[in-house]
């Protein structure tokens, strides 16, 4: 039985008839006391649009646009959203129960919390980074401070905080950071350089090899073809016996045929002289 009267005071309390009329202890939030009963307030978003009479209670209604109301209020009107004008810009815009808020442009901050004014924010020298730091409820300003071990800040700036050193992963840190320098990763540049000498001198040595080759079978003058052996020879400083093949018959100018040192026994054919080279 009890539980029902408490549940019927609650339902009536939802249309404000539950306390007594000669009772004043309203709801300070949400009501107010006149005709010595209870009012409704208007809830954030909406203004009082007809007051409350003996008969009736408040008549709200919500707030036009561009204007706003952030509490319970009996206020005749909402507030005007406020403009971001000048150097200003919007943070955030307004609604029907908050404000618009402004901003400064960047590399300046707000001086107080209602940014009436802009500030230029100090530049930080290297080896510092912009913080934001508290200056009251809500209210942050940037300041400098030096980066701590693992950060660093390589240029002077007013808006850039330090920067966390890079994680070199598979890569070797060749050098330490500092408040002022990142590390520096990568492979040992020694190694590297070894590695790209030999890769080069192996590649010339193949291409040296294919050219001579090259002149070597393909070659149609004796004498060039031996001095490019005995070059080579010299080169390798190992002394190569060069053999004439047997046989190899080379046309002069003159349209002689001549045959090498190998041929000196054989008989010449089809009247060919013979020149022992
Ligand atoms: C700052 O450090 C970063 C990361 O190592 C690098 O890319 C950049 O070039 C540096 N800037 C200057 C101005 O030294």
């Amino acid at each position: 039985m009890m539980t029902r009267r408490v549940l019927a005071c609650w339902v009536f309390c939802l249309f404000q008839c539950c306390q007594p009329v000669s009772s004043n202890i309203c709801n300070n939030e949400s009501e107010y006391s006149k005709f010595s009963k209870c009012c409704s307030k208007c809830p954030p978003g909406s203004y009082t649009r007809i007051e409350c009479t003996a008969e009736k209670d408040t008549d709200c209604s919500p707030c036009d646009s561009g204007r706003f109301q952030s509490e319970w209020n009996t206020l005749d009107h909402c507030q005007l959203h406020k403009t971001c004008s000048g150097e200003f810009l919007i943070e955030k815009h307004g609604t029907s129960t908050s404000d618009t808020i402004c901003q400064c442009p960047s590399g300046k901050h707000c001086v107080n919390k209602d940014c009436e004014i802009c500030e230029d924010n100090e530049v930080c020298k290297l080896g510092y980074g912009v913080v934001y730091k508290e200056a009251g409820e809500e209210f942050m300003i940037p300041a400098c401070e030096k980066c701590e071990l693992g950060y660093f800040s390589n240029i002077s700036s007013d808006l850039e905080p330090c920067r966390k050193w890079s994680d070199c992963g598979s890569l070797q840190m060749l050098e330490y950071g500092a408040a002022t320098k990142d590390v520096k990763c990568g492979t040992p540049e020694p190694s590297s350089k070894v590695g790209l000498v030999t890769v080069i001198v192996l590649l010339s040595a193949l291409l040296a090899i294919i050219i001579l080759s090259f002149f070597i079978n393909y070659g149609h003058n004796q004498d060039n073809r031996n001095k490019i052996r005995n070059a080579i020879s010299r080169l390798l400083k190992k002394r190569i016996k060069v053999q004439t093949p047997i046989q190899e018959l080379v046309m002069t100018e003159n349209g002689r045929i001549l045959t090498t040192a190998g041929d000196e026994d054989k008989s010449p054919e089809d009247g060919t002289q013979l020149l022992t080279v």
